[in-house]
Formats: structure tokens, C-alpha cells, sequence
């Protein structure tokens, strides 16, 4: 997989027609000035205007800057933009390497199952070092066509060919644990949440490893939640909810482009990336509401609802994080309904004790333009968790009503005490289109982890 054009963005502008970045104030010729007016192009934020020559052919392009050019806003620039190589009028220095990585997002399109894919446009950026942007993109691309590839074609053993392909370029060594299997290596609750599924969607915990043997380096655990599907098992989903749960693989498609990039930038740190990939299906031999799950760390959970099974294949993969010591563990999961009633579907929840992590990524998040919103790890909603007749129930009582703030208290529980640990409850897809923004699966809270990660690190 990976879909971004190899030439999506390069350093030679030759044969490039410009696109001018112009204001309200844009200071035009005459001609323009008249072809403006007739096309009603004021020189508002996001509007183009193709602009032709005497015999008709394309000559360039003007692009509205607004009051104040937004290099974000380029991201919908190839959207608007016919095919062909163009160049950027007007912006300079790190804003025009914003507008290239904005471009290169807005260039994503979910083509693989359209039979004659269109072809978009393309930017020359002179002057700006393309490849770590490129990168960025493609992390983004290839977790946004993971989202967005349907459950049929994209089960565990999909994901676990994904992350192989991804260690194997990057040298990094790759378990993966299936099956019955999870029982013997104690990982009792993916097994518990997946052995439903048919035997060739039978689940696993992916676990990749880097620089290991570098142990004077610090220590970044990733760990994403990977439901090819949720059904909600037997506690079935209505259909309106059950119809995008596609996307219910999002964490692990985050954490797999994450660590892909850390691993391409080479940051100096020793990376696990664990991913848990199941299917959360229904069948005779499906986990039931009132079961009690055991845990890889030992605590005991009442299923209380089968449709909360993200937090519970989580408890098992933060412990496994656990055992390696981290110094700092980011994790990513399409954990709840409750966050996008919270913060809507732009921004994710984004939950720490650790003060100084959760300045540095809302600090990185608000630079690259990938928000990230703080929520508490409210301690007065810790009984909610508390269950009858086991440790801990799964479906938090209802009096607490905070259902992403009840889940990250739940995930804090098997969390690594060692060293940081954030989690983002994210929603993984864009419901509205847009130039530049597709509706379909994105990309949250990754490029702004990668911006605290190389701050921190780099
Ligand atoms: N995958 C869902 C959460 C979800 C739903 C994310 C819609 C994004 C969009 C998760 O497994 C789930 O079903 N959570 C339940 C938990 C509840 C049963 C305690 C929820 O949020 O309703
Ligand atoms: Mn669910
Ligand atoms: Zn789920």
C-alpha cells in the first residue's frame, strides 16, 4: 500500500506554471484584474482562479490568501488544481513548506477500488528539502487508506502483512501472535475479544521492535487498537453505528504510519510498536455479556457490554508495553462514541497526568496543525469502574455518563507506570467533504506525536 505519487512534490520547477498566492489586495494586471472580476475571485481564503493566455491555454493560476495566507489552506489546492506540475507565487521560507505538506495531504484520494483513478496535480518547491515531507504524507496516506479499505480486505492478517512490510524496510525485527497462541503467551482478552471471527481473520498482537540493542537510548512504546471490525458482538451495534466500523482499526493505522516515520527519520530512540488486530464478531464461540475475562497483568474483568472490546484488548497490549520499560507510551484507538459527542469528529481527546507531555504535544499539535484537545484523567469517575464480581467491569456505570473519560481511566489501569503515557481517543475519519478533505479515514494526533517526538528526541 501507499498511494502517494512518487514525484507528489519535487525540487524542480521546470515546465511548472505558477500559482500566485494573492490577498484581497492582490495587485493584478489589467487583463487579470478583469478576468478576476468576472469570475468573482476576490482574493478569499481557499478560492483559485485558473488564469488562461490569448490562444486559451492554461497560463497559471491565482490562489486566495485572505487576510493572511494560511500554508494549511493548501491543502486544498490539489483538489482544485487541474493535472500538471505547478509552482507556489508568493510564499517562502517554512511557509512554503507547510503549503507543500498541506498539499501533499490534500492530494490523498481512496482509489483503489475505482477502475480508472484520476491523476492529480503535482508542486514544485525549489529550495525545500521534499522527502521528510513526503514521509509525513505518506504516514498520513497509508493510515488513511488503511481506515479506508473496506473489512473484507482489510483483516488482521492484512494489518499483520503491513506491519512486516514496514519492519522488513526498516530493519526492525517483527513478532506476531495468533490465535490459540494468545492463550499460551498469555494474552487472554485478545484472545477473548477475537475468537469469534473466522479462522483466517483469527486475531494477533503485532509487536515490532528497533534499536533494542541500543539500550542507553530511550525507550517509545506505540500501541494501537486494531478492530478490523466492530460489531459491537453480541451486544450488537444498531445499524447507523455498525456501518463505518471499518474504521475501528484506526489506532493500529495510526501507530503502524507513526512508526514507520520515527523509524524513516531515524530518531535516536528504541521503538516498540504493538498492535492488537481482531475482528469483534459474532458466533457461537463469541465472548458474552456477564463473562469474566482474565488479563496478561492479572486483573479480572466483567464483560459488562461486548461492544466496549477496544479497552479490552488494550489492557493486555499496554501491559506487554509495560514489561519493556518505557520511557514514554503513546497510544491511539477509535476508543468511543462518547469523544466525538465531547469534542465533535475534528478533535481528539487527548489524556495525560504527565504535565510536561501533555504541554509538548499541544504545543507541536497547534504548530503542524493537528489539533489535539486536553481531557481529564477525572480520578471521581474511578468507581465507576468498579464491578460486582470481578476487579474491574468494562461498561462503566452510568452515573459517571463521560464515556471517553470512563474508557482512559479503564486504559490507565493497565498503562505503564514507568515513564509517560498519553492517550488519544480518536475518531479516525473525516465526515465532511471538503477540497483537500475527503470524507473517508484521516490521520489525527500522528503528525503532531511525530513533531513532540523529534522536538523531544530528534
Ligand atoms: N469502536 C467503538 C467506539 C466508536 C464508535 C468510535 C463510533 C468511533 C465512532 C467502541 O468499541 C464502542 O463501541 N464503544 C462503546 C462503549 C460502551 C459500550 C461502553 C461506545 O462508545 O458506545
Ligand atoms: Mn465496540
Ligand atoms: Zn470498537
Amino acid at each position: 500500500m501507499s498511494v502517494l505519487h512518487p514525484d507528489l512534490l519535487t525540487a524542480d520547477a521546470k515546465g511548472a506554471l505558477p500559482v500566485r498566492v494573492v490577498g484581497r489586495d492582490a495587485a493584478l494586471s489589467g487583463a487579470e484584474a478583469a478576468w478576476a472580476a468576472a469570475n468573482d475571485f476576490t482574493g478569499k481564503a481557499g478560492q483559485l482562479l485558473l488564469l488562461p493566455g490569448a490562444d486559451g491555454a492554461l497560463t497559471g493560476a491565482l490562489f486566495g490568501a485572505g487576510e493572511r495566507f494560511d500554508p494549511l489552506s493548501a491543502r486544498a489546492l490539489s483538489a482544485k488544481l487541474p493535472p500538471g506540475l505547478w509552482r507556489l507565487e508568493g510564499v517562502e521560507g517554512e511557509a512554503a513548506s507547510q503549503a507543500a505538506l498541506a498539499f501533499a495531504l490534500g492530494a490523498y484520494r481512496f482509489d483503489r477500488y475505482k477502475t480508472k483513478p484520476a491523476t492529480g496535480a503535482r508542486l514544485a518547491v525549489p529550495g525545500v528539502e521534499v522527502q521528510p515531507l513526503l514521509d509525513i504524507a505518506a504516514a498520513c496516506a497509508l493510515t488513511r487508506e488503511m481506515v479506508d479499505t473496506p473489512a473484507a480486505d482489510m483483516g488482521p492478517l492484512q494489518i499483520e502483512t503491513i506491519a512486516r512490510e514496514i519492519a522488513e524496510s526498516a530493519g526492525a525485527t517483527i513478532s506476531v501472535i495468533t490465535g490459540d497462541a494468545l492463550l499460551d503467551e498469555n494474552y487472554p482478552s485478545v484472545h477473548a475479544v477475537g475468537r469469534a471471527a473466522a479462522p483466517h481473520r483469527a486475531p494477533r498482537v503485532i509487536e515490532i521492535g528497533w534499536n533494542l540493542e541500543k539500550t542507553d537510548l530511550p525507550l517509545v512504546a506505540l500501541v494501537g487498537k486494531g478492530v478490523v471490525f466492530d460489531t459491537g458482538g453480541l451486544d450488537l451495534k444498531p445499524a447507523a453505528g455498525m456501518r463505518n466500523m471499518k474504521k475501528d482499526m484506526g489506532g493500529s493505522a495510526h501507530v503502524l504510519g507513526l512508526g514507520r516515520l520515527v523509524m524513516q527519520a531515524k530518531l535516536p530512540v528504541r521503538l516498540v510498536v504493538l498492535v492488537a488486530a481482531v475482528e469483534n464478531a459474532v458466533s457461537g464461540d463469541a465472548f458474552r455479556p456477564g463473562d469474566i475475562l482474565n488479563t496478561r497483568k492479572g486483573l479480572t474483568i466483567e464483560v459488562g457490554n461486548t461492544d466496549a472490546e477496544g479497552r479490552l484488548i488494550l489492557a493486555d497490549v499496554l501491559t506487554r508495553a509495560t514489561e519493556h520499560n518505557p520511557d514514554l507510551t503513546l497510544d491511539f484507538a477509535t476508543l468511543t462514541g462518547a469523544a466525538r459527542m465531547a469534542l465533535g469528529p475534528e478533535l481528539p481527546p487527548l489524556y495525560t497526568d504527565d504535565e510536561v507531555l501533555a504541554a509538548d504535544m499541544l504545543s507541536a499539535a497547534k504548530d503542524v496543525g493537528d489539533p489535539l484537545w486536553r481531557m481529564p484523567l477525572w480520578p471521581g469517575y474511578k468507581p465507576a469502574l468498579e464491578a460486582e464480581i470481578a476487579d474491574l467491569r468494562n461498561d462503566p456505570a452510568a452515573w459517571a455518563q463521560a464515556g471517553s473519560v470512563t474508557a482512559a481511566l479503564f486504559l490507565q489501569k493497565f498503562a505503564p507506570e514507568t515513564g509517560a503515557w498519553a492517550h488519544m481517543d480518536i475518531f479516525a475519519w473525516n465526515p465532511r467533504a471538503r477540497p483537500g478533505w475527503p470524507e473517508g479515514g484521516e490521520a489525527q494526533g500522528l503528525r503532531a506525536s511525530f513533531e513532540m517526538l523529534r522536538r523531544r528526541f530528534g
